[in-house]
């Protein structure tokens, strides 16, 4: 028996969580599967009442389990940050979760904002999760003279950057570092790599922008030569300024590309739009070796939640993808083909796409397609 922790979060978070759980159970049924699930009702209510974000015990709770499936955090009575900090956050740090998987992909149906129709878009992002400008390492400055030390503390390695900065006539100094680890771009490699050759894509596509920031992304580009030699894949390396044109006026020319944990952040929102909006997107935080967290790409939404208007499309892929990452290919496979039947029809369109159909109605439509004839 496989367990689920489930989080549904806030706003719409836990409406479409309930649609995902709705559709999930039915795979089970059809596929026999053996699969146990148990909600964790964090957030802003359960904060609100209790004052707690995210206890030990419930990390450890979750850290039995085989998955996280996740809704959305963020509420408008909870200040910014607290909830997606001390929830989503930590969790991808304390499970170590250190690959951002996010398919684009544009089914057949659904109103691309690219011209020409019939675009073939279907690419996977490997975002590095953990490292980059990221690290949370930075300050800023103001009047005269400054000395302060900066660490990072990693399993692997400590790292003290001692910052000596006299402002002289200058007003206001903000600064912000950067860090790639031998290891973080390695184990990102070998993913992404690894994750090409499983599907048969010939070619990954390595992001940088190794012309200016030589340092942090020559050792990236070294990972990712070491990675593509062990592995027999071909690279390419492209600058993310180019990346983004492409994406735009070619995005048929990606089949993976595996980015650094900033210019991974913002290409894939671009990607997003691509595949017909936030609504439709879904994504895992992955450990290989740990405990892995799929959610969909939106946040909690609280100007739709409680009207039935959220896209559940997001989290329906999202457990999707969970589910292949549970060794459970067919059932996942059920649930894309379901999805792209409902949409390829172009008669079901949640308000995001320009629709009228309900949450919960889009997935009576995902429902049934999924039964067997
Ligand atoms: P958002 O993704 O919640 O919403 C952006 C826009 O897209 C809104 O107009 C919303 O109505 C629409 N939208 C989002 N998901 C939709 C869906 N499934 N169906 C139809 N329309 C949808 O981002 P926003 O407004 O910037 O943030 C709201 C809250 O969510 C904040 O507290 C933010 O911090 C949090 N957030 C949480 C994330 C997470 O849990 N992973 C990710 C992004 C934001
Ligand atoms: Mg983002």
């Amino acid at each position: 028996m496989q367990k689920v922790g489930v989080i549904p979060g806030d706003g719409i978070g836990p409406e479409v969580v309930a649609e995902a759980r709705r559709v999930l159970e039915k795979v089970i049924e059809l596929r026999n599967l053996e699969l146990e699930f148990e909600e964790f009702p964090l957030g802003a209510g359960h904060y609100l009442k209790t004052g707690e974000v995210l206890t030990e015990e419930t990390l450890q709770r979750l850290s039995r389990k085989d998955a996280l499936l996740l809704g959305a955090m963020g509420d408008p009575r909870v200040k910014p940050g607290i909830l997606e900090k001390g929830v989503l956050l930590r969790l991808r740090f304390h499970f170590d979760q250190y690959v951002n998987l996010r398919p684009v992909r544009l089914y057949e149906g659904v109103p691309s904002p690219l011209s020409g129709s019939n675009r073939k878009i279907d690419m996977l992002f490997v975002r590095e999760n953990t490292e980059d400008f990221y690290v949370g390492l930075g300050g800023r400055v103001k009047g005269g003279l400054s000395n302060s030390s900066l660490k990072l503390t990693r399993r692997a390695f400590e790292a003290k950057f001692d910052v000596g900065i006299d402002l002289k006539d200058e007003e206001e100094l903000a600064f912000q570092i950067g860090v790639i680890s031998k290891h973080g771009a390695r184990r990102v490699m070998d993913f992404a790599f690894q994750l090409a050759k499983k599907n048969g894509i010939q070619l990954v596509t390595s992001v940088d922008k190794a012309n200016v920031l030589t340092d942090m992304y020559g050792l990236w580009r070294e990972a990712c030569e070491e990675a593509s030699a062990k592995y027999g894949v071909a690279k390419e390396f492209l600058y993310v300024d180019a990346v983004s044109l492409h994406m735009v006026r070619n995005p048929e020319r990606f089949g993976l590309l595996v980015a650094p944990n900033l210019f991974g952040d913002i290409l894939t929102d671009l990607g997003a739009a691509l595949q017909g909006g936030l609504g439709l997107a879904p994504s895992g935080n992955i450990n290989p070796a740990g405990v892995s967290m799929f959610e969909p790409v939106h946040g909690s939404a609280p100007d739709i939640a409680g009207k039935g208007m959220a896209n559940p499309l997001g989290a329906i892929l999202s457990s999707a993808m969970m589910l292949e990452t549970l060794g459970h290919v067919p059932a996942a496979q059920d649930i894309e083909e379901a999805v792209k039947r409902v949409l390829k029809s172009g008669k079901h369109m949640t308000a995001d796409m320009g629709g009228k159909t309900t949450t919960s109605k889009m997935t009576d439509e995902v429902l049934a397609e999924l039964a067997p004839r």
